[in-house]
């Protein structure tokens, strides 16, 4: 079964809104198998942004990102990756359609509520920068048939 990375990004505590945040992700049918709430340090947002160093946005992307607790989770399902992508919708919230997260919730591409891997192998790479494997809690839903 696929794994993926969300983080709910610091305005998602502030705004109150990380239960309907999380709600978005499990009544689509994906899995919680592990779920923090946290603050950042400096270090873990610089190499998870690696790829965006040197971008105009990127020391505001880190000052955003530290700027208060966030919530780091893996979510699980059948090609998890791609089903939150498109729950969440595109990165540019000019772009992002009403229905999904950043669409229903972000005015600011900078401020765009939520994080998610953009690839099996992000997701993996992902996972091992937030979380240690005792973290993840695997469990069987087989009593329900509804997804
Ligand atoms: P995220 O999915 O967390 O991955 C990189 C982040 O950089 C992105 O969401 C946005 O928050 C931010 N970002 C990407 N492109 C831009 C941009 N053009 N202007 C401002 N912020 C951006």
């Amino acid at each position: 079964m696929e794994r993926t990375l969300v983080i709910l990004k610091p305005g998602v505590l502030q705004r109150r809104i990380a239960g309907e945040v999380l709600s978005r992700f499990e009544r689509k049918g994906l899995k919680i198998v592990a779920l923090r709430l946290r603050g950042l340090d400096r270090a873990t947002v610089e190499a998870h942004y690696r790829e965006h160093r040197g971008k105009d946005f990127y020391e505001k992307l880190l000052e955003y990102t530290l700027s208060g607790p966030v919530i780091t989770a893996i979510l699980e399902g059948e090609n998890a990756v791609s089903l939150v992508r498109h729950l969440v919708g595109p990165t540019d919230v000019r772009e992002s359609p009403p229905g999904t997260i950043r669409g229903d919730y972000a005015a600011r591409t900078r401020l765009n509520i939520v994080h998610a891997s953009d690839s099996p192998a992000s997701a993996e790479r992902e996972i091992a920068l937030f979380f240690e494997p005792q973290d993840i809690v695997e469990w069987r839903d087989d009593n329900v048939s509804w997804y």
